[in-house]
């Protein structure tokens, strides 16, 4: 093994015993962890949407983080098989081919408001495609998801609302960044520690949608 993936796998490793201390079910929720202390993104009783939750470690965290007052729905083409707290749930279905009125739960039919439509406070989305090995065609295939995200962001987050979306860098990038800031009143490029150094992928968060 080389001095380099050496060291990968000695970072990869840490992170991942790291998670399993903590009981989450992958080292990936240090990096929204560092999203959320640098951006403070998620508060106490919002409504969450997870794009992409599978196996469940940023839903577990953002359940934590709104409290009993909040909600959190995610959604991952892979069933989330750890338990989850209470004030989180988790959907089976693919990004592209949701009926998003019926599946993410946002009909609230409460007693109060009848057929009622609440929309997310924010919608968070760690989708990433299956990697082919070629960087061109793995970021135009995370691009698609990217925006595949940011139209379910601009359909049903409130106003205000904040998102965070990973995506992996490539010729695509600028035009995202560029729809995103032109859906918010802020952006923020981050790329958070815990991501392995080698790795494309990197964090673009939208605070305060126009
Ligand atoms: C890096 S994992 C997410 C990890 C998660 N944030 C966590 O902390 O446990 C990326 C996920 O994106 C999901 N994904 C990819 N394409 C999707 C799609 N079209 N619809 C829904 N989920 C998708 C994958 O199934 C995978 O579970």
């Amino acid at each position: 093994m080389s001095k380099t993936s050496k060291s990968n796998q000695q970072w990869a490793d840490h992170f991942t015993e790291k998670a399993k201390h903590d009981n989450y079910p992958a080292r990936s929720v240090y990096k929204l962890m560092e999203i959320q202390k640098k951006l403070n993104i998620i508060k106490r009783g919002d409504f969450v949407l997870d794009l992409g939750c599978a196996p469940g470690s940023w839903l577990i965290y953002a359940a934590k983080t709104i409290g009993d007052k909040g909600t959190a729905v995610g959604v991952d083409l892979q069933k989330v098989d750890v338990q989850l707290p209470s004030n989180a749930t988790a959907i089976d279905g693919d990004i592209f081919s949701l009926n998003q009125v019926n599946c993410f739960g946002l009909n609230s039919n409460s007693e109060d408001e009848p057929n009622s439509i609440k929309k997310y406070d924010v919608v968070l989305s760690d989708m990433a495609p299956s990697t082919t090995g070629r960087r061109d065609v793995d970021a135009a295939r995370s691009f698609e998801l990217c925006n595949a995200a940011l139209n379910v962001a601009s359909e049903w987050l409130n106003i205000g609302g904040n998102f965070v979306c990973k995506i992996f860098h490539g010729s695509d990038f600028k035009e995202f960044e560029k729809s995103v800031k032109a859906n918010f009143k802020q952006h923020t490029i981050f790329k958070p520690e815990s991501c392995r150094k080698a790795s494309k992928e990197i964090y673009i968060i939208g605070r305060g949608k126009i």
